[in-house]
């Protein structure tokens, strides 16, 4: 790819925000679509947090979603495929302690909290192994909280132990800037898709389809459908969307299936080729559409 030529007079247009601006950050472009304003950074995302906020002290995103470590990688079973496998899905995941792994939570937050625009909102992922973390540190930070949504599995994997409930849901907190925020919530779009009947707060959702998992799989990786709907819900057509912690990238193909921006973060290169692959894709085929 000829980064020269992707960070030539690289802005996110219809947005305030100038990717050209970033300069430090120039070399961590992994991804760009100049005329989609869809961007992808290699980078971590508390350094890359930092310069947005510093060029733009208002903020510049309409909508976060932000798919965390669960701090769960800790020699753990499950079951997979029928099999059993440990639950390792990678450093960046392992538990380092309940006060770092809180003070990691705090430390993210806040920086998001500060790259949000004054009505903008956040949707956070998490299990019991985080979210009690994130929601606190939401309250704490002043975040408003609008929503917790109950991600629930149809067909989750049993139990091997035999001495826990079978693990089937996960947790989404929304929840806006702050106590002024005055949030998007597309109420009616919302009722029409649950049979005019208005949306609840426990959404039905299959894992990702094996046609998401096409180029490779990520470990956490998210149900396109999902993060769809959390767009759907709390943006207009043309918004910009950034995702702290974007793995393969499905917060982005979301934003592209749904006509907004995107703007990820993310660490490790063999999830940023992946990334890099489905996005890719799902603007060629927004293109024939
Ligand atoms: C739970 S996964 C996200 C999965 C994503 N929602 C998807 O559907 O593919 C979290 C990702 O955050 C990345 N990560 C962890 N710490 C990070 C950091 N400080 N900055 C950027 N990315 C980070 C990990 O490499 C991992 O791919």
């Amino acid at each position: 790819m000829d980064y020269d030529v992707l960070q030539k007079d690289l802005c996110l247009l219809g947005n305030s925000f100038v990717a050209e601006s970033i300069t430090s950050f120039k070399d961590k472009l992994a991804f760009a679509s100049q005329a989609d304003d869809i961007y992808l950074f290699q980078a971590d995302c508390l350094d890359l947090l930092d310069k947005i906020a510093a060029k733009y002290p208002n903020g510049c995103f309409d909508m976060i979603f932000a798919d965390p470590p669960y701090f769960l990688s800790n020699g753990g079973i499950t079951c997979q495929s029928g099999k059993v496998s440990t639950v390792n899905k990678g450093d960046w995941d392992r538990s380092r302690g309940t006060e770092f792994n809180h003070a990691f939570n705090m430390q993210w937050l806040e920086k998001c909290q500060r790259v949000l625009k004054a009505n903008g909102t956040i949707w956070v992922s998490g299990t019991m192994h985080s979210i009690y973390s994130v929601g606190f540190a939401m309250q704490k930070l002043g975040f408003k909280l609008l929503n917790d949504v109950i991600w629930q599995k149809p067909n989750p994997p049993p139990n091997l132990s035999c001495r826990y409930f079978t693990h089937a849901s996960e947790t989404l907190i929304w929840a806006a800037k702050n106590s002024q925020s005055r949030h998007v919530f597309n109420y009616e779009a919302m009722k029409e898709m649950n049979n005019h009947k208005q949306m609840q707060s426990v959404w039905n959702f299959s894992p990702p389809h094996i046609s998401e998992k096409q180029f490779g799989k990520h470990p956490t990786q998210k149900p396109v459908s999902l993060v769809e709907r959390c767009i759907l819900a709390a943006t207009d057509k043309g918004a910009f969307i950034f995702d702290p912690f974007a793995g393969s990238s499905t917060t982005g193909v979301a934003a592209i299936q749904t006509k907004r921006g995107f703007c990820g973060v993310e660490l490790e290169s063999e999830f940023i080729q992946l990334s890099t692959k489905r996005l890719q894709l799902a603007l060629n085929k927004r293109s024939r559409i």
